[in-house]
């Protein structure tokens, strides 16, 4: 591989080990309508995402490949893309059993297991639409998302289902225990128990069809204001993250391809389920929280050749040891390694260019855009520092606060031409919040990013412009951990902000204004943090809180005023 600094700036040439697969395509001349056109033709009105996940490699004679490679401290498990077909078509007779019709809600709260991923894409089978949950995940959290959609059904195990409450939740009708320890007095149901007494004519024709247009997924994202909202992905989506599984991930036959992330976040389901089966590859599941040591040795022992991973990790593999650290493990199966979620440091591309010997290729997109937008192809210079340019047939612009053009390099909304295949279908219940992402005449998809574009088309990311926080790559929205605070007795109104963070880019930090019964106290302020990761999730807590006498807030309307505190903090 080649590099030049210019200026101060890295640039990575392409010199890749293989050749890449979009190398045989047009760029130019690519158009998303021709490829939706295909798929159209195909198809002939009968989608389902999930059959052209699994089963259609089975019918077309893969159904031997490994699908799936669990790790678990001592387990190693290998699935096959006929064995998750047999799974899948199962547990998708089960739901339909249950009563579930096609685009009713039905949940998953389960740690990243391979169950996690079979019962996402057998909803999905099943006509129903997925809503995967984070693990960790707490009440209020989980309570907000299914009751906002009115889930009918979760899957979830015994560990875990002490954080649904079902009885706040009125639409709920069925909770599947995966394992022991179903409570079947309260109702509740042991899904293997299930999953025995399903024949196999049931589930031979359990695929039910769908249009394009019907929901497949929602996930739950944070805005600036109100509670976090539902974003709701259609089957076509599939058209594009098929696409980028090919072109950006660069996805072959042989590769093992490990994605970081838990399927209850959009990366963990578009590139953790989606692309990589679509595109028949095998993937690498692990349980677990990071740890430098079992990362690098889980790419040596299974033969890593892509990675899909977000600039925090690579952050806490830098600080977690050099060279010496590095030269313990063989990493030289990896020959394609992906970052999304945050900015991502040059800092941290010269590390990996250095002491990986990798190029890490950064990717912008969005839970709302469901799939990536900005990308670095393997096949193009990378420009550290840089998100990327616009995916083929991707249109982006810099717009002014009027929605007018901006000139290249120069700071503004970063927006995106609308018809790309797996932009949102609708935010739940929330037609106006949608149509907010298209302030100027609807052309264009504003982000809320604020970037800029230089003379080569190269995007810049320099920050939000509204008062989301991203801590590690997760979006966390202000208002619910205010709301969260408050719920705690000594607490009578709270702010929160990012503050800049070296290793995960932004902290939570919270401010508060006490109850005048409650001193302040470190123990009081660390029993608070604890209430808000006990209703939400450790990841929402605020790292920092700070008591002040009043909240800065504007004269007029009253509204808290978090960018001065963001100053501040
Ligand atoms: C941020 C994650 C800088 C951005 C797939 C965006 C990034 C938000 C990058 C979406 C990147 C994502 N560089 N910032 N490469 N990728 N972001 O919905 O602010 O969890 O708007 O989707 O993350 O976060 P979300």
């Amino acid at each position: 591989m080649s590099s030049i600094t210019s200026g101060e700036r890295l640039i990575l040439a392409s010199e890749h080990k293989e050749k890449a697969n979009i190398e045989s395509v047009d760029a130019t001349s690519f158009h998303w309508n021709d490829e939706f056109d295909q798929w159209r033709a195909r198809l002939q009105g009968k989608w389902n995402a999930a059959y052209e996940c699994i089963d259609r490699h089975v019918d077309e004679g893969r159904g031997d490949r490994v699908a799936m490679i669990y790790v678990n401290d001592d387990i190693h498990e290998e699935i096959t893309y006929r064995q998750l077909k047999n799974e899948t078509d199962r547990f998708a007779v089960v739901i339909k059993a249950k009563g579930i019709k096609r685009g009713e809600r039905v949940f998953t709260l389960l740690p990243k297991t391979p169950n996690a991923y079979i019962t996402v894409l057998a909803i999905i089978k099943a006509g129903a639409v997925a809503g995967p949950l984070f693990e960790a995940f707490q009440e209020d959290a989980i309570f907000e998302r299914m009751y906002n959609c009115d889930a009918k059904m979760i899957i979830t195990d015994a560990q875990l289902k002490s954080r649904v409450p079902s009885n706040k939740l009125p639409a709920l009708e069925h909770v599947l225990i995966d394992g022991e320890g179903a409570d079947k007095e309260a109702g509740e149901y042991h899904l293997q128990e299930e999953l025995e007494s399903v024949s196999k004519e049931s589930a031979a024709q359990v695929t039910e069809w769908v249009d394009e247009n019907e929901g497949m997924i929602i996930h739950y994202t944070s805005g600036s204001t109100g509670q976090p909202k539902g974003v709701l992905h259609s089957h076509r989506a599939i058209v594009q993250q098929k696409k980028t599984g090919e072109w950006v991930l660069d996805l072959k036959e042989n590769d093992v391809y490990w994605c970081t992330s838990h399927p209850g976040w959009v990366t963990g389901s578009s590139y953790g389920i989606f692309a990589p089966f679509l595109n028949g590859a095998t993937s690498l599941i692990n349980t677990g929280r990071f740890d430098a040591n079992e990362w690098y040795s889980y790419i040596e022992r299974f033969n890593v050749t892509v990675w899909y991973s977000a600039p925090t990790a690579f952050r806490m593999l830098k600080a977690a040891g050099g060279q010496e650290l590095i030269e313990r493990y063989n990493l030289s199966s990896l020959r394609h390694v992906l970052s999304v979620g945050e900015p991502l440091n040059p800092e941290i591309v010269k590390w990996g260019y250095e002491q990986l010997n990798v190029r890490i290729h950064d990717t912008w997109w969005m839970t709302e855009t469901g799939a990536q937008l900005i990308v670095n192809l393997p096949n193009q210079t990378i420009k550290a520092g840089s998100m990327g340019r616009p995916l083929p047939g991707i249109t982006v612009a810099i717009l002014d606060e009027s929605g007018n053009q901006l000139p290249r390099g120069l700071v503004g909304q970063l927006a995106v031409r609308k018809g790309w295949p797996s932009m949102m279908r609708e935010i739940w219940k929330n037609e106006e919040k949608y149509r907010s992402y298209f302030p100027y005449d609807g052309e264009w998809y504003v982000s809320g990013d604020l970037a800029y574009q230089d003379e080569e088309g190269f995007v810049f990311f320099q920050s939000r412009n509204d008062d989301m926080i991203n801590s590690s790559g997760e979006r966390i929205g202000p208002f619910e951990v205010e709301s969260a605070l408050i719920t705690h007795d000594a607490v009578i109104e709270a702010a929160v902000v990012g503050k800049a963070d070296e290793l995960r880019g932004e902290i939570v930090k919270g401010f508060v204004v006490l109850h005048p019964d409650y001193e302040e106290s470190p123990a009081l302020l660390e029993e608070i943090r604890l209430h808000v990761r006990g209703k939400l999730a450790a990841h929402a807590a605020p790292r920092e809180i700070e008591v002040l006498k009043e909240l800065p807030k504007t004269r007029i309307s009253g509204k808290i005023m978090r960018r001065l505190l963001k100053e501040q903090a």
